[in-house]
């Protein structure tokens, strides 16, 4: 039976990904992180829809120490091992409007959003890898095709260089184009060894439903392994 993460659960995609895992038959557990989690009443309907399968955890990505210190409870929880992370936790900037032109840019509004969306989820790879690592690849399998866990990143497509015609953005669109390079060296890195783990980076579309779709299909193999993906399964070029 397999275990999830999803980092970034306390509501939205993130949330919704938390249903979707813990409905499936073959998902014994979901582990539900956020800065709130703990005490987010939608977490804690979804825990009682699903008894004994959702884990709440704090965890705020931006504090390394923190990421730290739930390493042993994670650990425990999961048994040792983790079959697939999503890491959703974004902001597009902290005032909550994208810059619309230079005007607007700050190393403030920058720095804040490079920690949440980009170097959160690195610090999240490379505290829990190696329970990926561990894994012996329930989610996504292929036919032939071995692999261990499966790191999932949520990027955007706004974050795609060449699809970008219209500019503004400036903090969002740099720190998701950044995770996609944190997820292709990810791919490398933890594609070398014997335990393959599956690293993409995911666009969600711009809906906020039914958006599990990839996952409900288990398409996810080795060859996808460093790629910006669309919710649809068609690549993105970086
Ligand atoms: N919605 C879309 O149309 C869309 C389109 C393209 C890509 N995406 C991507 O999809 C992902 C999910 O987006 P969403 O729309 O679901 O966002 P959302 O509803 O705003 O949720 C963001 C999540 O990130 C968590 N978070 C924020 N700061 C955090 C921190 N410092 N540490 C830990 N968790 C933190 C929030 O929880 P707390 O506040 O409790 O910490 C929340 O659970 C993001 O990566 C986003 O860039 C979304």
């Amino acid at each position: 039976m397999a275990v999830a993460i999803v980092q970034g659960a306390s509501r939205g995609l993130g949330l919704q990904f938390c249903k979707v895992l813990a409905s499936r038959a073959d998902v014994a557990k979901v582990i539900a992180t956020s800065r709130s989690a703990e005490n987010e009443a939608a977490l804690h309907r979804m825990q009682s829809q699903f008894p004994n399968k959702i884990v709440l955890i704090n965890v705020d990505v931006t504090k390394e120490n923190n990421i730290k210190q739930v390493v042993p409870k994670i650990t425990e929880e999961s048994t040792g091992k983790i079959d697939l992370l999503l890491n959703c936790s974004a902001i597009l900037h902290p005032s909550g409007k994208g810059e619309t032109s230079l005007r607007d840019v700050s190393l403030e509004g920058l720095r804040t959003t490079f920690e949440t969306n980009t170097i959160g989820p690195l610090l999240i790879a490379k505290y829990f890898s190696p329970l990926l690592l561990k894994s012996s690849g329930l989610l996504g399998k292929q036919a032939g095709k071995k692999h261990s866990g499966i790191l999932v990143n949520l990027t955007a497509k706004v974050s795609s260089i060449s699809d970008n015609h219209v500019g503004g953005w400036y903090s969002y669109r740099l720190s998701k184009s950044a995770l996609n390079m944190a997820t292709k060296n990810l791919s490398i890195e933890l594609g070398r060894g014997k335990s393959k783990v599956i690293c993409v980076a995911l666009h969600p579309g711009t809906v906020d439903t039914d958006l599990s779709r990839p996952y409900h299909k288990d398409k996810l193999s080795v060859e996808d392994t460093g790629k910006c993906l669309a919710w649809d399964g068609n690549a993105i070029p970086f």
